[in-house]
């Protein structure tokens, strides 16, 4: 997730744009740069690896005069962050500028294409590529140049893109990744999102997937990649400009909950193909390891632990291969046997947490591949890993993960279904059936969202209560334990995940009518057995609230309350049981008058043992 902003108008671009990228610099600050034109078509940019700061002090005293320009905060994908790879990007003529937030799927194709043509790219990024594209197709006019490098594209892009040429247009496009335009009087600008733009203008159009806008500092036109106009309606947003930064929301948890189809577009992006079929080039070296490992060793601590534990049951489903979760406080100092045929696989959103680093550290010690999965690029287990999956979510805010939980999920998944491949024990039909349940995820946590609209009201509901106990099993579990750590986490009410067939062997003795069950009853191979654990519950008098499956006609008749999901493959079916207890987790914090975004106790990085 990066920060976008450009600006044209008749005032000095350069400060505005500083100022925009600051508003954004929470959206990523692996690097910052600004591409400005003066109005004799005169070009400068800078770009410094590195917090915005970097960026402010190489350009102070220097900033020429410009009334045109764009800017960019990164949050590196594809290409290491460094000074090369920070935007903005331009073509081989220098004459063409672009800035891009997202992931250009097909960009290894489209840069060979390019440099088999001639061209020269001098970036590691994807990016750079669309630049190019750009320079091929212009002929004197940049809404159809852009329009015919996006007909190339595949992915998803929020991009911004000028011509040193024409000193009074920008040209924007949106798939899949936000962009607004700002209309000021006489001036107009381009943002990932109104933050960067209200303390100039309120009067905003919320661009829509496939729409590319034309702007000019009198106003814009808007149309789709093949040129046909689409009309997009005027909105005066109210926000205070710190709302703005949290999207209108009154907290970056909830902000990062309705996030989730986006990140998971974004985390899929270039790992299923539109067949169905499923890749994960970066841990292509591994493929031999793969094929030799006779054990695999997840090594993960809190919310990334309940991700690694759907992982472990993937790969052990599909490789038939035993595999485990150990967080990483108990995997130091009482590892399990390690060498050189166990695949080690470290699970962390920071890529700092102590707990997890040492014990990976240990693992290569003694001869283990490693895989790392994790959000951040540059960082410390990435240089203890043999191959690093990055989960492509954008950076989180709040304390309390959420949209890492779900990226968490499919990335393990996705390796999963590699490490099988690899052996040969995933079948192309079972490959086909797990990539279309992918490709339809971002949708479905989209409609689980929308399906979770009186989550708010049932929070109320329960606030009383003494206690939780989560409960599921096999693919459920994983859900239930991270909903019961959500709960704790940010509400500071006592609740504990369970496997459901567990409960009667102690737990049961807590359930009452002020300790409910909640049950992760959504479709599985073990949903029978499930149920028979939740009569057991309510048997004891235990108000039941229970998340199921869409078309599940029975569950009413057991449940006190029911939040709906919507069907997908059981081993991605945490990712959307999940969401409605994020829901009830912050609702209730909320009533509570918590801090939510930084509960009591915690941080979001825990670097020490
Ligand atoms: C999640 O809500 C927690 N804040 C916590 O359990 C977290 O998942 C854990 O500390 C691991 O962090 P990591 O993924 O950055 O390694």
């Amino acid at each position: 997730m990066c920060g976008i902003v450009g600006y044209t108008g008749p005032r000095e671009a350069g400060p505005i744009l500083i100022e925009g990228l600051r508003r954004l610099e929470y959206r990523g600050y692996d690097s910052a740069g600004i591409a400005l034109v003066s109005e004799a078509g005169d070009l400068f940019v800078e770009k410094k690896a590195g917090k915005l700061a970097n960026l402010q002090t190489a350009i102070a005293d220097r900033t020429p005069s410009a009334a045109i320009g764009l800017a960019h905060t990164r949050w590196a994908t594809h290409g290491r962050p460094n000074d090369l790879n920070a935007h903005p990007h331009q073509d081989c003529t220098g004459a063409i500028t672009v800035i891009h937030n997202g992931i250009i799927e097909n960009f290894r194709e489209l840069r060979d294409g390019l440099e088999a043509r001639g061209h020269t790219l001098t970036s590691e990024t994807d990016t750079e590529a669309i630049a190019h594209l750009v320079e091929e197709a212009y002929a004197g006019d940049l809404a159809d140049a852009v329009r015919a490098a996006l007909r190339q594209c595949e992915g998803a892009y929020a991009i911004a893109v000028m011509h040193r040429g024409e000193t009074d247009r920008l040209v924007g496009a949106r798939q899949n990744v936000p962009l607004v335009v700002g209309l000021g009087d006489g001036e107009a600008f381009l943002a990932s999102d109104v933050a960067a733009i209200l303390a100039h203008t309120r009067r905003v159009l919320f661009l829509e997937e496939g729409d590319v806008v034309d702007l000019r500092p009198w106003g814009a036109t808007i149309t789709n990649v093949e040129g046909a106009p689409r009309e997009r309606a005027e909105t005066l947003v109210d926000w205070s400009p710190e709302a703005a930064e949290k999207g209108g929301y009154d907290h970056f948890m909830l902000k990062e909950i309705h996030e989730q189809p986006d990140a998971l577009r974004q985390s899929l992006a270039g790992r299923v193909s539109t067949s169905g079929r499923i890749h994960a080039p970066e841990v292509a070296a591994l493929t031999e390891a793969f094929r030799r490992v006779t054990r695999v060793e997840l090594v993960a601590c809190g919310t990334a632990s309940y991700a690694a534990l759907v992982g472990a049951a993937a790969i052990q489903d599909w490789t038939g291969l035993p595999a485990r979760v150990t967080v990483g406080s108990e995997f130091r100092y009482s590892p399990p046997p390690l060498d050189e045929n166990t695949l080690v696989i470290a699970v962390t959103q920071s890529g700092e947490t102590a707990d997890t680093i040492a014990p990976t550290r240990w693992a290569r010690e003694q001869g283990c591949p490693i895989v790392a999965v994790t959000n951040t690029v540059g960082s410390a287990i990435t240089r203890e890993a043999n191959a690093v999956m990055f989960l492509q979510a954008g950076p989180e805010i709040a304390v309390a993960a959420s949209k890492t939980f779900v990226t968490q999920v499919t990335t393990l998944i996705v390796l999963a279904a590699a490490i099988a491949k690899a052996r040969g024990s995933l079948g192309l039909e079972q490959e086909l059936e797990l990539g279309q349940a992918l490709r339809a995820l971002p949708e479905a946590a989209a409609r689980a969202l929308e399906l979770a609209k009186d989550v708010p009201a049932m929070a109320e509901r329960y606030l009383g209560a003494r206690g939780f106990m989560f409960i599921g099993r096999g693919y459920t579990l994983p859900g239930a334990l991270e909903g019961a750590l959500k709960l704790k986490e940010v509400s500071y009410i006592h609740a504990e995940g369970y496997a459901a067939g567990e409960l009667k062997h102690g737990p049961i003795s807590l359930l009452d009518l002020e300790c409910p069950l909640v049950a992760v009853a959504t479709r599985s191979r073990v949903y029978d057995k499930l149920i028979s654990n939740v009569m057991e519950g309510r048997a004891r008098d235990a108000r039941v609230i229970a998340v199921a499956t869409e078309g599940d006609q029975g569950i009413g008749r057991i449940a006190d309350d029911v939040v709906w999901v919507p069907e997908t493959h059981e081993a991605l079916s945490p990712v959307l049981a999940v969401i409605p207890l994020q829901l009830f987790a912050y609702y209730t914090a909320v009533a509570r008058g918590n801090d939510v975004d930084q509960p009591r106790n915690l941080a979001k990085s825990v670097t020490v043992e």
